[in-house]
């Protein structure tokens, strides 16, 4: 199993030197599955948001797309009233998508609500749609959940009960810093910015996992002066596969 994870492109203050070129990058490695965790725009302007749609009709499908904190518009009667109005028309209808490929499920989550003005939201109806899902997936699947902001830290409220989902791998942004670090349950890969110029000390890049005989493998794809290199590879075991409960939800 495959799966190419991109982040934070933030058309509108991106590099159009990695955006032209990352497609051609991800493309070769035929990925099962391309993901993109969020902040697609800046300022979730509307040439933002047309400039994100052309990228993503040009990557691998199937694609998986969810939203981030800079992909809701900051003008107050469009944040207030219609904050993913222009998510939905540009990116998609749905906001917590879920993909089938043989042999991977995959679930999105929408973690950013409008009332909060950086940090992340899991809801209790999320959880219970990836407790669902994950039930009725094929006993041999890989279990997959996506979204902008990581489970750990203080920036996502209920972050951490999506580790005890079963899934096996749980895909994230928002920092601009790649990391890959293994939990009791599943690994969790944070990608770093794709194409922003906003990067923190670290290249703009992208991971490449891949999935097999019970090891998880991230090769990160770095974009240099001469394009596109691999950077770090961590190689670190998949966790057994545990019972979704999760006593005392709320
Ligand atoms: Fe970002």
């Amino acid at each position: 199993m495959n799966i190419a994870h991109l982040s934070d492109l933030h058309f509108g203050v991106h590099d159009p030197a990695a955006a032209s070129t990352l497609v051609a990058d991800v493309a070769a490695t035929a990925p099962d599955l391309t993901v993109v965790t969020g902040d697609l725009t800046m300022r979730a302007r509307p040439g933002e948001f047309q400039l994100a749609r052309a990228f993503l009709d040009r990557l691998p499908a199937p694609v998986l797309v969810v939203t981030g904190n800079h992909d809701l518009p900051l003008d107050s009667p469009q944040r207030l009233f219609r904050p993913y109005d222009r998510y939905r028309s540009f990116i998609s209808a749905e906001l917590d998508p879920v993909v089938h490929v043989p042999g991977l499920t995959a679930v999105g989550l929408q973690s950013m609500p409008w009332w909060r003005w950086k940090d992340g939201l899991v809801r209790r109806s999320q959880l219970a749609l990836v407790d669902y899902t994950f039930a009725a997936a094929p006993p041999g699947d890989l279990r997959l959940v996506a979204l902008h902001h990581p489970p750990s830290g203080r920036t996502l409220l209920n972050g951490r009960k999506l580790l005890l989902t079963g899934a096996d791998l749980l895909l994230a942004g928002h920092t601009h810093h790649p990391d890959v670090r293994p939990t009791p349950g599943p690994v969790v890969v944070t990608a770093g910015t794709s194409t922003s110029r906003r990067t923190r000390g670290t290249p703009s890049s992208w991971s490449r996992i891949t999935v097999e005989q019970g090891m998880v493998t991230v090769v990160e794809r770095h974009f240099t002066a001469g394009g596109w290199r691999t950077g770090r590879l961590i190689t670190v075991p998949r966790a057994d596969r545990r019972p979704a409960s999760r006593p005392g939800a709320r």
